[in-house]
C-alpha cells in the first residue's frame, strides 16, 4: 500500500463504502434476514435455533425449550450475551451465544421479537379475572402476590394471564415449568443476571421452593387452562357464541 498514491487509497476506500450501501437489504431489513437465516441454518458451527425453539419461535413445552417469539428484542440479545459470557449460566445455550457475534446475536434476536407470540392473550387475560382461592399457592402468587412478604403479583410486572408487557417484562403463560423454576432459582444463586432494577433477584429469594413449584406450574398450565374456561364461559346457558 506503501507505493500508492494518497487518492487512491481514498477512492478504493469510497468504492468500498459504497458496494455496502449499495447492498440488496440494509438496517432492520437485513438484520430480520440475517436472523431468520441463523434461525434455520445456524452460523459459525451454532446450530439452527428451530431445531429447539421451534420452527416459529414458539417454544417445545415438553422437551423444555422456552418461547422466544414476540419478546422483546432488546431483551433476547441482552440474554444471549449473558449467555455467551457466562453471567446467564446456561450448559445448554452457552457454545450456541458464544458461537455468534454481537451483531449476529442482534439479528436473530431482533427476528425473533418480531414474530407473533404463540399466545392468546385474550384468552390468558380473561384467567386474571377468574377467583382464586388462597390455598392454590400458584395462582394466588400470580394474581395476588405475598404481600407479607413483600412479593407483587407476578401478574402486576408480566401482565394479566403473564401474556408479558412492553419490551422489559417477558411473557410467562406457556413456559415450560422446568424453565421457569429453573430462572428463579438461577436468581437466588446469582447465577443470572439481575436485569433491570435487580427486580428478578428480589422477587426470587423471597419464595420457598414449594412457592417457586407452583407458580412455576401455574404459568406453565395457564394456555391450557385459559382454553378451558373459554370453553365453560361458551358452554354456560345465555353465553354468547
Ligand atoms: C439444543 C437446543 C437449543 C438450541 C439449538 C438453541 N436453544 Fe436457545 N435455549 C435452549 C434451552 C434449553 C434454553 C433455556 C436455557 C436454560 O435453561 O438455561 C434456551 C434459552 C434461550 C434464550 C433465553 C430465552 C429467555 O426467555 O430468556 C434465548 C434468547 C435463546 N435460547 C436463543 C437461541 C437462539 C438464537 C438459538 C439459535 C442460534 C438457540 N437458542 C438455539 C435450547 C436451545
Ligand atoms: C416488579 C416487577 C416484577 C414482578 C413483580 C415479577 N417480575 Fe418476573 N421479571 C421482571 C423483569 C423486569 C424481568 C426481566 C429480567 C431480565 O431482563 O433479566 C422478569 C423476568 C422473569 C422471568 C424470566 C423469563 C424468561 O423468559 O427467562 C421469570 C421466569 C419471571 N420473571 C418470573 C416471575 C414470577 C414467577 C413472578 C411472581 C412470583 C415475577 N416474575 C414477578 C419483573 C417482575
Amino acid at each position: 500500500m506503501a507505493s500508492l498514491p494518497y487518492s487512491a487509497i481514498r477512492w478504493a476506500g469510497a468504492l468500498a463504502l459504497g458496494a455496502g450501501a449499495l447492498g440488496a437489504l440494509s438496517g432492520p431489513a437485513q438484520a430480520a434476514a440475517d436472523g431468520r437465516q441463523i434461525s434455520t441454518q445456524g452460523a459459525n458451527g451454532a446450530p439452527a435455533c428451530v431445531t429447539c425453539h421451534g420452527a416459529n419461535g414458539e417454544g417445545n413445552p415438553a422437551a423444555g425449550f422456552p418461547h422466544l417469539a414476540g419478546m422483546g428484542a432488546a431483551y433476547l440479545a441482552e440474554q444471549l450475551d449473558a449467555m455467551a459470557n457466562g453471567s446467564r449460566v446456561s450448559p445448554v445455550m452457552a457454545a450456541t451465544a458464544k458461537a455468534l457475534d454481537p451483531a449476529q446475536r442482534q439479528a436473530v434476536a431482533a427476528y425473533y421479537a418480531g414474530l407473533p407470540a404463540p399466545l392468546n392473550v385474550d384468552r390468558l387475560a380473561a384467567t386474571a379475572l377468574h377467583p382464586v382461592k388462597p390455598d392454590d399457592t400458584g395462582a394466588w402468587l400470580a394474581t395476588r402476590g405475598a404481600w407479607d412478604k413483600n412479593v407483587p403479583a407476578c401478574n402486576q410486572c408480566h401482565g394479566p394471564g403473564g401474556i408479558g408487557v412492553g419490551a422489559n417484562f417477558p411473557s410467562l403463560a406457556g413456559q415450560p415449568a422446568a424453565y421457569i423454576a429453573g430462572q428463579l432459582r438461577a436468581w437466588r444463586q446469582g447465577q443470572r443476571p439481575p436485569g433491570p432494577l435487580g427486580l428478578m433477584p428480589a422477587v426470587a429469594t423471597r419464595l420457598t421452593d414449594a412457592e417457586i413449584d407452583a407458580v412455576s406450574a401455574y404459568y406453565a398450565g395457564l394456555p391450557k387452562a385459559a382454553d378451558l374456561l373459554a370453553a365453560q364461559a361458551n358452554a354456560a346457558p345465555g353465553a354468547k357464541q
